[in-house]
């Protein structure tokens, strides 16, 4: 039931501007900040002092809002990132430092990181990085990997500009272009000005609140109890939501063959954080709401958390037509590994196991919906706005034109935001009370009930000829993909797929199997299942090269892909096969750290100190697995001679909103700046797709690409010129020249369609692949990226710990569209790959805040060096490839091959905390390898 709290009349300094609010004293200062006073720059991502974004200044010093009592405000000045940005010089030139620099991605994070800054910066201009460090270490970040942040800071104060700081760079034609340049991120002023909107800064005044109840168990029975008594005894409470509230379908999934899971659960629910129901009543209700007394009684049942219990004789099925509890299953032969690994001059072999890793993106799920007419529009976070809309259709019995979904600014993703998540709840109320509905997941129900990356079970065995090329590769890969399909079934497609590494192996078999069990369901995370199988084919490449006394490098080398030579599926790239360079590029720090490494054990003591130096490789095919996937991008210039381009690529924090139009604004041959964006709203955007699987930059990028050049070929239609004329988009009017002759096109004299413009073009790019056979041969992506990271490391002998020293990342990505977002990728996946090798491990029921759940800080990261790759894609917008997955997929198994080859211990267990490092260290000492 709610509780009333006794309200106080609190006056204190807002941004320098006197403010009274009427507050329970032990009210949070960020929810009276963001709720009362309207400061929406103050995002609360944890509430519970974790995370940091929060972050404001209290009479000038750093403080998480989240746990400060406004009733300590009495009198005092409070200071946010929107105010400091208007009113101290100081801020501005952060402001300045932080876009010049690209140390925005998604932004979530970014006004608690400068308010924390401009703290040090106030008493330290010129601050070392050791000292942003230190003043930052409270807030996290999950998508920058913080390098470009410490530096943005470090330069704040600092009158020189960004030192890659280039608007363009120059055509082969003698004139501009924006592919290739360094370009601040377009979208980038109101992340670091406090403007930019999230899910739960958008939410109307008036719009009631929605609470989800969810189960206590990993697998429990439950029943209702009187729910309408419950309503009416609850002053404020307007309504509970069931299943049987459900207008259409109470399922959905991401694929729609395997759609399994209920909005609310029916009789029993299968993890722990499932929702059974929703509460929805007035803001004041809700805030004071103890769901521990919502009529629902529990009994707990036997459950299975791996895959190993959900397989053991007796297991209760979770899906009746998944008899052993088996989802799906992936396969990829060819050549016979038999006979093969029999004939081998060496084979290695080993079983590996990594953990849930769970996104932990800054900002929790939100939204609101409401009703308008016979319509519903949701405005929530989201990287899939069409599919959240064919979801909601089938979930409200809907047709698809009543339904809109405006993206909000989108806190981080990493694939969990694929999925619908809170959507369903906020519709269905609010169309039920025709009222706006909003609601905001706590830490907890985002880490309870949302998709992580897929704990596998992994074991293989190489074989190799004496010369050191692979001659036989086996593996079985058995994946936790917890109690609903999510994106299982693309993981086992996938990882067969991806399974040898980018390396060309003539005996091939991997099999994969995703097995339920009563955890949250296991979904996409950056790779797909990729960096999991990564880990194991490039550990053991490790020892393989050992065991034939071959330098490791050259042993990758050796086995590397080429043009023209067949990948396990049997495709054949003409050009664009990039790891060769990825590896050759890093030659170099391999014989530095190699030589450094070894100098510098030689100088310690046994048993304490050693230094390592591990490499690993990576590649990832660009978009859906052998499946359609297209991206529609339209654009149209008005009678005005404004230029819009209606981008739908969900922008993330990747850099779609700057990489998609550099690529449409060659085409077209405009300036850059001349682009207005148009968001993803279903009502005026097309399709473009979902943001996953490295796609946008390929898939959308060449519908972008498309989209410009027919808008230029309509221009030169009109004119009666050729593709060599030039062209110039003013008022009202496109110029063009051609040979020294001027042509104009009045604009104002050209018909406006019924989107309001005069010229339009709607292009899609669909990439050509091929189904896989019952062996899995075949053209499953139109294009892989490639990756080759080294890390050096040190670990501690005595206590396990390791301490990351440098990363060299080699990324070939075909094109670099804009270069300072390619490093962005790489240092903030590398992050998260630090994550998934050291520390991150969701335990279910056990890690569901950022305080038991560790990710990288400020302190995690070492320096990284980024060597970008352009071998020319011949699919790929000027020969652009995909990023976003490839970037962590060799981070975890060159840290583990670093520890190795540092101390001797093979690690097969993710994530390396002290205590396994320590015991593989004391297990392994015997086969220790000395540097
Ligand atoms: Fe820091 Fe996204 S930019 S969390």
């Amino acid at each position: 039931m709610s509780a009333v709290l006794s309200q106080e009349l609190l006056t204190f300094r807002l941004n320098q501007e006197e403010v009274t609010v009427a507050a329970p004293p032990f009210t949070r200062l960020s929810e009276v900040l963001r709720e009362e006073l309207g400061a929406k720059d103050v995002k609360v991502g944890c509430n519970a002092g974790d995370c940091g974004a929060c972050t404001v200044l209290v009479e000038g010093e750093a403080v998480c809002a989240c746990m400060v009592p406004v009733g300590r405000l009495q009198g005092r000045d409070v200071e946010t990132l929107a105010g400091l940005v208007r009113q101290d010089p100081l801020a501005d030139k952060l402001k300045q430092a932080f876009l010049a620099h690209g140390a925005a991605q998604c932004g979530i994070c970014t006004p608690g990181v400068m308010v924390a800054a401009l703290a040090l910066l106030r008493v330290e201009p010129r601050p070392s990085e050791e000292q942003v460090k230190d003043a930052l270490g409270g807030v996290l970040c999950r998508c920058t990997g913080y390098l470009k942040i410490i530096q943005a800071v470090c330069s704040a104060t600092d009158a020189r500009p960004a030192k890659t700081q280039a608007l363009t760079r120059s055509a082969p034609d003698g004139g501009q272009t924006v592919v290739g340049a360094v370009v601040p991120r377009l979208d980038g002023q109101a992340k670091v000005s406090g403007l930019e909107l999230f899910g739960d800064d958008v939410a109307p005044a008036d719009a009631l609140v929605l609470k989800v109840v969810r189960a206590p168990h990993h697998r429990a029975r439950f029943c209702f109890g009187d729910l309408d008594a419950y309503v009416k005894a609850t002053p404020g409470l307007a309504l509970v939501l069931t299943a049987k509230d459900i207008p259409g379908k109470n399922h959905f999934s991401v694929i729609p063959a395997f759609s399994d899971q209920p909005v609310f659960a029916e009789l029993e629910t299968r993890f722990k954080g499932e929702a059974v129901a929703a509460v929805v009543g007035d803001a004041a209700t809700m805030a004071g709401l103890d769901l521990s007394a919502f009529p629902v009684t529990w009994e707990a049942l036997p459950h299975a958390l791996t895959p190993g219990e959900a397989e053991a004789p007796g297991a209760a099925q979770l899906h009746a037509d998944r008899p052993g509890n088996l989802m799906t299953g992936g396969f990829v032969q060819k050549g016979d590994v038999a006979q093969a690994l029999a004939a081998a001059a060496a084979v290695v072999e080993g079983s590996y196991t990594t953990s849930f890793v769970e996104h932990a993106y800054i900002e929790p799920e939100a939204g609101f919906a409401r009703r308008v007419g016979d319509r519903l529009e949701i405005h929530a976070c989201t990287q899939a706005p069409y599919m959240d809309r064919d979801e909601i259709v089938k979930i409200m019995d809907l047709d698809p034109a009543q339904v809109r979904i405006v993206p909000t600014a989108t806190g981080g993703g990493f694939g969990s935001k694929l999925d619908i998540s809170l959507q369903p709840f906020v519709a269905l109320a609010a169309w039920m009370l025709k009222r706006p509905v909003r609601v905001t997941y706590s830490r907890t129900d985002s880490m309870t009930s949302t998709t992580k990356r897929h704990p596998a079970e992994i074991t293989l065995k190489i074989g190799a000829d004496e010369s050191g090329r692979v001659t036989a590769f086996d593996f079985l890969g058995t994946f936790n993909t917890g109690a609903y399909s999510s994106w299982g079934p693309t993981v086992a497609n996938r990882v067969p797929v991806h399974a040898s590494g980018p390396y060309a192996i003539e005996n091939y078999r991997a099999r994969s199997r995703a097995i339920h069990t009563n955890c949250a369901p296991s979904g996409a995370f950056r790779g797909f299942g990729v960096p999991q199988s990564a880990v194991a084919q490039e550990c053991l490449f490790d020892q393989l090269a050992d065991k034939l006394g071959l330098d490791r490098l050259d042993f990758r080398l050796r086995n590397a892909l080429h043009n023209g030579v067949p990948t396990v599926t049997g495709q054949v790239f003409e050009k664009g096969v990039g790891i060769t360079a990825c590896f050759e590029a890093l030659r170099p720090h391999w014989r530095r750290a190699l030589a450094a490494t070894a100098a510098w054990n030689q100088q310690q003591p046994t048993g304490g100190l050693r230094r390592g130096v591990g490499l690993a490789g990576g590649w990832y095919g660009c978009g859906n697995t052998s499946l359609p996937n297209p991206a529609t991008i339209k654009s149209g210039i008005t009678a005005k001679g404004q230029v819009r381009l209606h981008q739908g690529a969900t922008d993330i924090g990747q850099g779609a909103n700057t990489v998609i139009p550099q690529i449409f604004a060659d085409a077209l041959g405009i300036p850059l700046a001349q682009i207005e964006l148009v968001g993803g709203d279903t009502d005026i955007t097309p399709d473009a797709g979902k943001t996953s699987a490295s796609r946008q930059t390929f898939v959308s990028g060449n519908a972008a690409r498309l989209s410009g050049a027919a808008l230029r070929a309509e221009i030169l239609r009109l004119a009666n010129l050729s593709a060599d004329a030039k062209l110039k988009i003013a008022a009202g009017a496109i110029h063009l020249e051609e040979q020294g002759v001027s042509h104009r096109i009045a604009l104002d004299q050209l018909e406006v369609n019924p989107d309001g413009y005069v010229l339009m073009a709607v292009e899609s790019y669909d990439p050509p692949t091929q189904p896989l056979d019952e062996n899995g041969q075949g053209v499953p992506y139109a294009v892989f990226g490639y990756a080759a990271h080294m890390m050096e490391l040190e670990v501690d002998q005595t206590l396990g710990t390791v301490k990351l020293l440098k990363l060299t990342a080699a990324h070939d990505v075909g094109r670099a569209i804009n270069p300072q977002l390619v490093e962005g990728q790489v240092e903030g996946g590398a992050a998260q790959g630090i994550g998934m090798a050291l520390m991150e491990e969701f335990l279910p029921g056990r890690t569901e805040n950022l305080h038991d759940y560790l990710i990288p800080t400020f302190g995690d990261m070492p320096p990284v060096e980024t060597l970008i790759i352009e071998e020319e894609d011949a699919h790929g917008p000027y020969g652009a490839k995909g990023l976003g997955e490839h970037v962590l997929i060799p981070t975890a198994p060159a840290i583990l091959n670093a520890i190795r080859h540092a101390t001797g211990a093979e690690i097969s267990r993710l994530p390396a905390m002290p205590d396994r490092v320590r015991a593989a260290i004391l297990a392994q000492n015997k086969h220790r390898v000395e540097p």
